[in-house]
């Protein structure tokens, strides 16, 4: 994202803060639950929507374009899969919006042309192969190696997002991720596992002990301080999950800064919560107006996910996380 861009973002956080508009700077669009991986944790690919028509498609980036949306995050599901995934990067394009992609790195080579294009690709990785297929799939470590290994070679930008589970909770495997996100000069977000509603079995086998995250919060904190380069997450938003998994209190800007786009346009303010919310509006049949007035702010007991807590913090007037957020 360029400096001016940046600056709009910021502009645009504080005009909502302050009523100027309702309208918010970000959103996610999920634009398929279709996934070829079942990753333990996961809930997505247990939904089943078909992806939309392209004329729905085209009817929400509309409205995407009218609420001033700088950032679009493309999501899953796995995105790269998606019906629509090269004509959604190409109309961001057209729009002047920022498209990010969150991928585990299925099929990046044979969306590689419209990869290029998209300013960000936030690759999930838990750590080195032993990890990966506890967490993720037999395959995801592999097809994550080719995948960064095309991005290197097409200068595609990329950081890694790393969810944390009792099988990298330890300081040898922050450290593996650590070098890995310092090998290609990016950073690396780590979030705690949340329990997810809407999944058939439990990611209780995969929950770290309090302790655990405790003790690898409080060394990536250390290491932020020393000046380490490579931690995505805010100093602001490390502290904020050291207690996990009770979070303090902080107000959480889901559906009045941020949106969550679904594979049928309906839309929420967050869908990683723990109970199931029925979403009241859709972007193909509502308003944008009606859309935003029909979404709450939700009751939820906190979280960790990297950006929507860094938003949070400089919606609540503490501007420190504003350059880890604008950093990619
Ligand atoms: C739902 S996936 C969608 C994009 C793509 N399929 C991928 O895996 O990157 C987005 C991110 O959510 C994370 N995730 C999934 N379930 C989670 C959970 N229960 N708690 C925390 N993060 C979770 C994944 O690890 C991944 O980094
Ligand atoms: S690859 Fe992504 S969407 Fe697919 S199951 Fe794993 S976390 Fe979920
Ligand atoms: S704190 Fe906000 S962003 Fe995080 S899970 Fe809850 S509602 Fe969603």
């Amino acid at each position: 994202m360029k400096i001016l861009d940046k600056s709009k973002v910021f502009g645009k956080i504080m005009a909502n803060k302050v009523g100027l508009t309702q309208n918010p700077v970000a959103a996610r669009w999920v634009i398929t639950n279709r996934c070829g991986y079942h990753c333990s944790y996961c809930n997505t690919h247990e939904y089943e929507h078909k992806d939309m028509d392209k004329k729905d498609v085209d009817v929400i980036l509309e409205k995407i374009k009218t609420l001033g949306i700088k950032r679009l995050s493309i999501s899953g599901g796995e995105p790269l899969i998606g019906d629509h995934f090269s004509y959604i990067i190409d109309k961001c394009r057209e729009f002047g919006i920022s498209p990010i992609v969150n991928t585990s790195g299925f099929h990046f080579e044979k969306q590689i042309e419209s990869l290029k294009k998209t300013d960000l690709i936030q690759f999930s990785c838990d750590g080195p192969e032993e990890v990966m297929t506890k967490t993720r799939d037999d395959r995801a470590h592999k097809i994550l190696e080719d995948a960064v290994k095309l991005a290197v070679e097409n200068k595609i930008k990329f950081s890694f997002a790393c969810t944390m589970t009792k099988y990298n909770t330890n300081p040898e495997m922050l450290n593996y991720m650590l070098e890995l996100a310092k090998s290609y000069d990016t950073v690396v977000a780590f979030q705690p596992l949340k329990e997810m509603h809407g999944k058939n079995s439990s990611c209780q086998d995969l929950m770290p002990t309090i302790n655990n995250v405790r003790e690898s919060v409080k060394f990536l904190i250390d290491k932020k301080i020393a000046g380490n380069k490579n931690i995505r997450n805010s100093l602001e938003g490390l502290n904020h999950i050291k207690n996990w998994p009770s979070y303090e209190k902080l107000f959480c800007t889901a559906g009045k800064l941020f949106i969550i786009i679904m594979p049928d346009g309906a839309v929420v303010s967050c869908d990683r919560l723990s109970y199931e919310v029925e979403s009241n509006t859709n972007l193909i049949s509502d308003s944008t107006e009606e859309c935003m007035d029909k979404l709450e702010t939700p009751s939820c007991e906190g979280c960790g996910f990297c950006g929507a807590t860094e938003l949070n913090h400089v919606y609540s007037m503490n501007f420190s996380p504003i350059k880890d957020l604008l950093k990619l």
